[in-house]
C-alpha cells in the first residue's frame, strides 16, 4: 500500500574503525535521528532537536533535500536530531541515508539496499567533498559493513561493547581529510592490510580481543589525532580501563572503544576524566553494534 507519511529511525554510525580507511563502517544502537517523511507539492525541511540551529534548513544546501531531489521527489522532512553535528558519529549520513531509505518505501521504487547507499553517498559528497559509503552503508545495512566500489558485504557481530565519547572539539570531516598524506609507505599499508584482515575475522567471530587489536592505523589515526586534544591520554586511559582497542570514530572527534558490554560504564568514565583533565568537557554513548534504519510507523 502506497503510503502519505512515514517515520523512521536512523542510527549513528562509525567509520573507519581505525584500519579500514573508508571502507568499514558500524551502525550504533545509540545515538539515532528520527525522520518524518510526508508528501508534498515542494520540497521543505524542518529541523528540530540537538544542534539543529546549526543546519541549513533550505533544501538546496541541506543534505535531506539534496537526497529528495536527486531522487527527483518532492517531500516534507522533519527531522528530530539527536546525533551531535560534526562529531564523527554520521550526523550528515544519518538524514541521507533515511531520506533515501524513506523516499523508496513510500514511493515504492523497488531500489535495493546497494543503490540506496550509492544514492545518500551522492548526498554526503555535496556536503563533505568526497562519495565515501562508510558511514551511509552501515546507515543502512545496520552491523558492521564493508563498503567497496560496487560491493557491499555486512555482517552482524554480537555483544560487541562500544563505548563512543565525544568531546567538545570542532572538527569537519573536510578539514580531517585536507590534512591527510595523499601516499603512503609500502611499510604502512602493510600494517593496515593486516589489520584491516584480522578485523574482519574479528567480526565475523564477534571476538572483542581481535576487533580491538585489529582498530590501529598507521597514518590517518597519528595524523588526525592532532586535531584531538587529549588523545593520546583518553586511549591509555580507556585501555587501562579493560578496552580492547581504541580509535577515533570517523573524521574524529569522537573516540570509541571496543569493549565487553559489561565493562563500558567504567571505560566511560575514564575516558571522559581524561579528557576532563585536559580541560575538555566530553559525553558519552554507551551502546553496541546495532540495526540498520527501520521504520516505526
Ligand atoms: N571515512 C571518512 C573519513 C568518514 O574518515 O574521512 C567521515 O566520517
Amino acid at each position: 500500500m502506497v503510503k502519505d507519511h512515514l517515520k523512521i529511525r536512523v542510527p549513528a554510525t562509525s567509520a573507519n574503525l581505525g584500519a579500514g580507511f573508508d571502507v568499514f563502517g558500524i551502525a550504533l544502537e545509540t545515538p539515532y535521528d528520527i525522520i518524518e517523511i510526508e508528501k508534498s507539492d515542494s520540497t521543505k525541511i524542518v529541523m528540530l532537536g540537538r544542534d539543529s540551529q546549526f543546519v541549513p534548513a533550505d533544501p538546496q544546501r541541506n543534505i535531506a533535500g539534496i537526497v529528495a531531489s536527486i531522487m527527483k521527489v518532492t517531500v516534507k522532512i522533519t527531522i528530530y536530531r539527536n546525533i551531535p553535528l560534526s562529531s564523527g558519529l554520521g550526523s550528515s549520513a544519518a538524514p541521507a541515508a533515511g531520506v533515501a531509505f524513506g523516499i523508496n518505501e513510500m514511493f515504492e521504487l523497488g531500489l535495493s539496499q546497494n543503490e540506496l547507499v550509492r544514492i545518500a553517498a551522492q548526498g554526503e559528497k555535496a556536503v563533505s567533498g568526497a562519495a565515501h559509503a562508510d558511514n551511509v552503508a552501515p546507515a543502512i545495512y545496520g552491523g558492521f559493513v564493508i563498503v567497496h566500489k560496487d560491493k557491499i558485504i555486512s555482517l552482524r557481530p554480537e555483544n560487541i561493547g562500544i563505548v563512543a565519547v565525544h568531546p567538545e572539539i570542532i572538527v569537519s570531516t573536510r578539514q580531517a581529510r585536507a590534512i591527510l598524506p595523499k601516499k603512503l609507505s609500502l611499510e604502512d599499508i602493510s600494517f593496515n592490510t593486516g589489520n584491516a584482515a584480522s578485523m574482519v575475522v574479528g567480526m565475523m567471530k564477534s571476538d572483542i580481543r581481535l576487533i580491538g587489536e585489529s582498530m590501529a592505523n598507521h597514518v590517518i589515526e597519528e595524523v588526525r589525532s592532532n586535531l584531538i586534544k587529549g588523545y593520546r591520554e583518553v586511549k591509555q586511559s580507556a585501555i587501562q580501563a579493560g578496552a580492547a582497542g581504541v580509535t577515533i570514530s570517523g573524521s574524529g572527534p569522537t573516540l570509541i572503544a571496543v569493549c565487553r558490554m559489561d565493562q563500558r560504564e567504567n571505560i566511560a568514565e575514564a575516558m571522559i576524566r581524561a579528557f576532563s583533565e585536559k580541560q575538555v568537557k566530553s559525553e558519552a554513548f554507551i551502546t553496541t553494534i546495532g540495526k540498520g534504519i527501520y521504520i516505526i510507523k
